[in-house]
């Protein structure tokens, strides 16, 4: 039923390609941008999906998104594949890096005549199947998609699956250089202030940058693609952001004055639950490319409300096996209960056995407070982790979507950012939106364990005062008539209009 288009549909009726990056976060975040397009627009907008082989493999093995169903219609998303550079059974994150995938999968759709080409412009390369596209939703990160939506005369918006914040440090690299602030040296003086990124100027620091600031270098192939994102940023005809307005601070009006056309319709996943709510769709689903051990979830059901916290860093940090062994001991001396993601590939340099078997050989008081009091899974529902009762805080990677996920359940954060806009997010959770803590730099179990009590005690009130106020903006921000709702309701419309 995938593959089919709804028989009333003309030919010339609005078609959107999605495209999005072949990793976790992107994949999740546009999955649900396209389920909200078609519940939205009640099927009257049709939806490609354009991935890899590998992570409609993975989705297909893991996800339940396919078996969403409404009562009134049926939202239909076409899958489309392109093969990719991963091996069947290699971790998503695997050995690729991101900015591997990414040049990949840019040098693809910039051939012309290839598979990936002909599936942006007709979303199929079967004549039977082929229906004009007539507007492209790309990655961010595809740099190279104003180049490529222009030569195939196709508007193009570009889907933003990081944070705002973030981006705008991408955006200003350029500036940073020019104002001298940027190369500056491995690890001198991180806490020196940043001053050309405008409206951050009062907090942003050296060790907020994203983490390929410390030693930059401009051959870094990530930097590459970023410099070229932010170059083409102002090409797009609009941008979608994963965020709210109330959620954003005095740098929003500089990303707006480089692209005035801006669609703030997040959090995404909040949106789309109350958009299926209204349709009365009934099932939930989820996009993982992981399979979801649900037994956490029995688990939490027999702890106190607010007692437990829950430890992920997301699906591409990594940790060396002592960063994880400061966690450990952090945790367990902290005497709080914990629910602890260790996904695999997790650690640098070992093997999944490898850590395992290491593991059972840890000092006899770990494992013990670990029965005790943990929990361990390889992945977690996260989403539903969050909104149990018995989650009392969230030591997260500040990754865009574990934010938004714990800022709508209203679940205060310990930062430990590792790469990209997490650098970013944590200093805006600590210092902006005071919800949480910023633990940045620092792996130490004393360190660890003493924020962990801060979190879950000492500041505890303070800090859920201002992580229920935040939660109240974003549900106000999806309902009828707040602005994520206006501006989900607004890209739809543009969406039907849209021309080159
Ligand atoms: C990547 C980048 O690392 C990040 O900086 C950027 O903001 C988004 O893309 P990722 O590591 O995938 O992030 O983290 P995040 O954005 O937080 O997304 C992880 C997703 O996986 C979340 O939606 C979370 O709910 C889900 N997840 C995580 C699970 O479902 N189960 C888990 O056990 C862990």
């Amino acid at each position: 039923e995938d593959h089919i288009f709804h028989q009333e549909e003309s030919p010339s009726s609005p078609h959107v390609v999605i495209f999005p990056l072949p990793i976790q976060g992107p994949i999740n975040c546009m999955l649900k941008l396209a389920h909200l397009i078609l519940y939205s627009s009640q099927s009257t907008i049709s939806v490609t999906f354009l991935t890899t082989d590998f992570i409609r493999r993975r989705l297909d093995l893991n996800s339940t998104f396919r078996s969403v169903t409404t009562t009134n219609y049926g939202p239909h998303i076409r899958f489309e594949t392109v093969p990719d550079l991963v091996g069947p059974d290699e971790d998503p994150r695997g050995s690729r890096h991101v900015a591997e995938l990414t040049r990949f999968m840019e040098d693809q759709a910039k051939a012309e005549g290839s598979r990936l080409r002909e599936v942006l412009a007709y979303g199929s390369t079967e004549a039977e199947l082929k229906k004009p596209v007539t507007c492209i939703i790309a990655d961010g990160l595809y740099g190279c998609m104003a180049d490529v939506a222009q030569e195939l005369r196709l508007p193009l918006v570009y889907m933003e699956t990081i944070s705002p914040c973030g981006l705008w440090t991408y955006i200003c690299l350029p500036n940073m250089l020019q104002a001298g602030e940027l190369p500056f040296q491995g690890k001198e003086d991180l806490d020196a202030a940043i001053t050309s990124v405008p409206g951050m100027e009062t907090y942003l620091r050296r060790c907020d940058l994203p983490s390929f600031c410390r030693a930059y270098d401009p051959n870094n192939p990530v930097i590459k693609l970023i410099l070229n994102e932010a170059k083409n940023f102002p090409r797009a005809q609009g941008h979608i952001f994963n965020t709210f307005d109330k959620l954003e601070g005095d740098y929003f009006p500089h990303i707006q004055a480089s692209c005035p056309n801006l669609y703030n319709i997040g959090p995404l996943h909040l949106n789309l639950k109350c958009r299926m709510i209204q349709h009365k769709a009934t099932n939930s689903y989820s996009n993982s490319l992981w399979l979801e051990d649900r037994s956490c979830l029995e688990w939490l059901d027999a702890q106190p409300p607010k007692s437990v916290l829950f430890v992920s860093i997301g699906s591409i940090a990594v940790m060396t096996w002592d960063q994880l062994m400061e966690f450990w001991y952090g945790l367990v001396n902290s005497k709080t209960r914990f629910l602890w993601v260790r996904r695999p590939c997790l650690i640098i340099g070992l093997s999944d056995e490898e850590v395992e078997s290491r593991a059972l050989g840890v000092a006899e008081e770990v494992l013990v407070g670990t029965k005790e009091r943990g929990c361990i899974v390889s992945w977690a529902p996260q989403e539903e982790v969050l909104a149990h009762e018995a989650i009392g805080g969230f030591l997260t990677h500040s990754g865009w979507n574990s934010t938004l996920e714990s800022i709508v359940e209203g679940v205060p954060m310990i930062c430990w950012p590792c790469l990209a806009d997490q650098q970013a997010n944590s200093r805006l959770v600590s210092k902006v939106w005071k919800n949480g803590l910023d633990m940045k730099d620092s792996c130490n179990r004393v360190v660890v364990e003493e924020m962990i009590k801060e979190l879950m005690e000492t500041k505890r009130d303070e800090l859920l005062v201002r992580a229920n106020e935040m939660a109240k903006l974003a549900a106000e921000a999806v309902a009828k008539g707040g602005s994520s709702y206006n501006d989900l309701n607004r890209l739809l419309n543009d969406i039907k209009l849209m021309k080159f």
